[in-house]
């Protein structure tokens, strides 16, 4: 029977550290049970790869402890960077070298044998869907595949715990869903992951349980069900075909609604938080029409990451505009499909 202490893979407390007068990790606490996905959500520079550096013992807290698979990150690195596959935020491939042959040196790196390195690297280009590219140069890979080879690579020496810092950033919107699908396959198989991401959707989509960390602080955790549950309620969202209904729309949502009504001039909208979901909508329509405001659209949405991280840090979340659009349709796809 395993230790009680397997059950956790991860363990940090009160991680600091600052870097002159920047303070980058003002007291981390974080736990990942064993088999778990725990997804680091934060803008940037709020201190995600500050924590990912320390965990991976490739820099030390000016305090603080982390035991990762039992082992303390000060104390025993060594056995702390045999128990962690690390992919970062910019790709360790070797440009010149095939996509099996960064694998296999990979496997040779930690010690396996010529024929167990290149077992491992066929299994892993062929899980990762490079079975067609991996005997070109990674220097000819797409940016989704490059991440993949990556990923592929921190898998290797089939480490306890797998370590992700923002694996899809940069990518594009084909990539990224590439990329998400082979998370998924590997959460799936009861990997233990601490995955960073600055995206809302992915930590949604990936993640079990969410730390939402703003200039080195955890300000919220729990799983993206619980996150949202913070913010309360829904969102009424209408719609008004001309500018001057605003006003008494604005007036008609304050009544129905939970707090104050927020107005977007340019898209004629007026959003407010309710409590009581349809029943507001459809006694915020009955009022508007009495009011004889032509209503061009109306919509009640479920909270999303994007309002919890906007009312814990009264900013939202930035995102890559000119993805947002595909991504959103890519999401959609997806739940289609399944
Ligand atoms: N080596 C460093 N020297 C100076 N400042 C750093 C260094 N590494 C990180 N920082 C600062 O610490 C803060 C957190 O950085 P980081 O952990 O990289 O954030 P994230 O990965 O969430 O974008 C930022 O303000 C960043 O500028
Ligand atoms: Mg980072």
């Amino acid at each position: 029977m395993p230790p009680p202490t397997s059950s956790i893979a991860v363990r940090a407390e009160s991680l600091v550290k600052t870097f002159g007068s920047t303070r980058a990790l003002d007291g981390v606490d974080l736990e990942i049970p064993a088999g778990t996905v725990l997804g680091l959500l934060g803008p940037n520079g709020a201190g995600k790869t500050t924590t990912v550096r320390i965990l991976t013992t490739l820099l030390r807290p000016d305090s603080g402890t982390a035991f990762i698979a039992g082992h303390d990150v000060l104390t025993d690195p060594d056995a702390v960077r045999r128990s962690i596959g690390l992919s970062g935020q910019y790709a360790a491939v070797d440009e010149h070298l095939t996509g099996y042959e960064n694998l296999f040196m990979v496997g040779r790196l930690y010690g396996k044998s010529r024929t167990d390195a290149a077992t491992r690297a066929r299994e892993l280009i062929s899980r990762f869907r490079l079975k067609d590219a991996g005997d070109r140069p990674a220097r000819t890979y797409s940016g989704g595949m490059r991440r993949r080879l990556d990923l592929a690579g921190a898998l290797v020496a089939e480490p306890a715990v797998v370590v992700l810092d923002e694996p899809t950033t940069g990518l594009d919107p084909r990539g990224r869903m590439d990329t998400w699908d082979v998370i998924g396959e590997l959460v799936a198989d009861g990997a233990t992951v601490l995955l960073t991401t600055q995206y809302l959707e992915e930590a949604d989509q990936l993640a079990d349980t969410i730390l939402v960390i703003d200039h080195g602080k955890v300000i919220a955790s729990g799983t993206a069900d619980q996150l949202k549950a913070q913010v309360g309620g829904e969102r009424l969202e209408i719609v008004v075909a001309d500018p001057a209904e605003i006003p008494v729309t604005k007036i008609v949502l304050a009544e129905v609604g939970a707090d104050e009504p927020t107005v977007e001039d340019h898209q004629r909208r007026v959003q407010v938080r309710v409590d009581t979901g349809p029943k507001a909508l459809v006694e915020a329509l009955r009022r508007l029409d009495q009011e004889n405001v032509s209503v061009l659209d109306v919509a009640l949405h479920r909270p999303t990451l994007d309002d919890v991280f906007l009312s814990l840090t009264g900013h939202i979340a930035e995102e890559a505009a000119p993805e947002a659009e595909g991504k959103r349709k890519g999401r959609k796809a997806r739940k289609e499909q399944s």
